[in-house]
């Protein structure tokens, strides 16, 4: 071999182990990435971690904090607010009522004709629309104004059919924030929930409010009665079954209200129903312990949020923010390794990945998660390979898992201090007997993360199970409530023109 083709070997070796060299390197440096992406997912699937005994914990501590606000005013996190409603609709109503729900992302419009039995329960013309944006942060003027136009439009299109014709219509109003009541149909706001920043409203009585924007419209409409959405779908349960003590929302936010003993809320000595018993707005979304699981991308969320240091608990498990704290995962794993492709500015944006979109991930079963590629092409992350949507997928199943399963340690908690936990319950002045005895208890639930989430109302369920035990499982029947905090609303105010 000549000198000149001993070089050129000798440089063909050369090229080729560096060839082999940088592909070796890049092979060793997209592990070490994956490797970064693996132990962010492993952090948060520890951090997650719900085992049945923490679960207890959270059931525990939400028994006593619901104590401890029926005790004193301010006494826990918990508000425990009074409903003044102390009879539900039995199924004896008669008459056309309506109903006006203001949710956190839906409004609805809805009318109920009522014939004297529960099986003639008629649901007319339900209205659903989204909420526009720019109301959030208007003032109570529009936000009244535009309730009292959506209602006046419903009105018309009832034509000259409608039996309520020349008759004053009886409005329920629902209204799913938090709020002081001073009576049935009337209650100052305590504060915004879920991205509602109106500032001058707090502190002013809604029902008045939205009266006022009636009047002002010469709608002759009455606002009968000022609703918490978890307190209509307790009253849709109940009309239904008379075992339903229990509702619990879980939509844009959550919120759960029971039947309590009057006897049982201290705070106010004194108080009397003819039932014996009232129903408790927990406003539990605000509910804290430190047995839940918090993660850094709860912490986070929470200080960026319209309402820092507030609703802990719902900030973990409602739909307003599931979708939030996974894109803060997908955001990080971004920043530090490569996996998602170049960053995205998309990605940084709040909000931008919906609870919806979360499901639809969690729940494709397109070979090739199809679904997850289209959806994360819309945060600005394209083409990436399946192992990477798998990925996805596994960082929407820990946040959900963590919400179903502490959202059925919310219902566990309420189910112990009412002693219908078979555990004995926490003293609320109830007797030996009574607690001892297992009886059948209905928890009526509705929101749309239940209603269109199928993952996490699995997760919910299988875990109120384990909490509970079999035997005791077999007493406690969850049952959906489509439109129940609007409808049963409406049933309320039935209730209250027949009694
Ligand atoms: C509100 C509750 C409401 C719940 C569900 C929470 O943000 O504070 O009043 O019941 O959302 O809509």
């Amino acid at each position: 071999m000549g000198k000149v083709a001993v070089a050129f070997a000798a440089a063909a070796v050369v090229a080729a182990c560096s060839v082999a060299a940088l592909m070796v390197g890049r092979r060793m440096k997209s592990r070490r990435k994956w490797r970064t992406v693996v132990e962010i997912l492993k952090e948060l699937e520890d951090a997650c971690d719900t085992p049945v005994g923490r679960l207890r914990q959270v059931v525990d501590a939400m028994a006593v904090e619901m104590h401890a606000g029926l005790a004193s005013e301010g006494g826990s996190k918990l508000k425990m607010l009074l409903t003044f409603v102390d009879d539900l609709p039995n199924g004896t109503e008669k008459g056309t009522y309506y109903a006006l729900h203001l949710g956190g992302t839906y409004f609805r419009i809805l009318r109920v004709h009522l014939g004297g039995q529960r099986s003639y329960l008629d649901v007319q013309d339900v209205e659903r629309h989204p909420i526009p944006s720019h109301l959030m942060n208007s003032t109570s003027e529009v936000l009244f104004n535009f309730l009292a136009f959506s209602l006046e439009r419903f009105i018309e299109k009832e034509g000259n059919g409608s039996s309520s014709q020349g008759v004053k219509r009886e409005l329920a109003f629902t209204f799913s924030f938090p709020v002081k009541h001073t009576s049935i149909s009337s209650g100052v706001l305590i504060k915004w929930t879920k991205g509602f920043e109106i500032s001058e409203m707090v502190g002013k009585d809604i029902a008045e409010c939205l009266q006022g924007a009636l009047n002002r419209r010469g709608l002759d409409m009455h606002v009968a009665a000022l609703v918490n959405d978890t307190v209509g779908a307790l009253s849709l349960g109940y009309y239904h079954d008379p075992d339903t003590v229990v509702a619990v929302v879980f939509g844009t936010g959550s919120n759960a209200c029971y039947l309590e003993r009057t006897d049982a809320i201290i705070k106010c000595q004194g108080l009397l129903t003819t039932s014996g018993s009232m129903v408790v707005n927990m406003e539990w979304g605000n509910f804290w312990s430190s047995h839940l699981p918090r993660t850094s991308y709860d912490i986070d969320l929470d200080a960026e949020s319209s309402n820092s240091n507030d609703m802990g608990f719902e900030k973990m498990i409602s739909g307003m923010y599931l979708g939030d704290i996974v894109r803060r995962v997908i955001l990080r794993m971004s920043q530090e390794s490569d996996v998602f492709g170049p960053t995205s500015s998309v990605l940084s944006e709040p909000y931008l990945l919906r609870t919806n979109s979360v499901s639809v991930m969690h729940e494709d079963d397109t070979p090739e998660l199809q679904e997850v590629a289209r959806i994360l092409k819309d945060l600005g992350v394209a083409d990436v390979p399946l192992k990477v949507r798998k990925l996805v997928v596994k960082i929407c199943d820990v946040v959900t898992r963590r919400a179903g399963r502490l959202a059925a340690a919310g219902i566990a908690g309420i189910l112990k201090k009412i002693g219908r936990d078979g555990s004995g319950g926490i003293t609320s002045g109830r007797s030996r007997n009574e607690i001892q005895m297992q009886k059948r208890t209905v928890v009526a639930v509705e929101g749309g993360l239940y209603m269109n989430y199928t993952m996490f109302r699995e997760y919910m369920e299988e875990a109120l199970v384990e909490i509970l035990g079999e035997e005791v499982s077999q007493y406690v029947v969850v049952k959906a409530m489509e439109d129940g905090s609007s409808i049963g609303s409406a049933l309320l105010v039935a209730s209250l023109q027949s009694s």
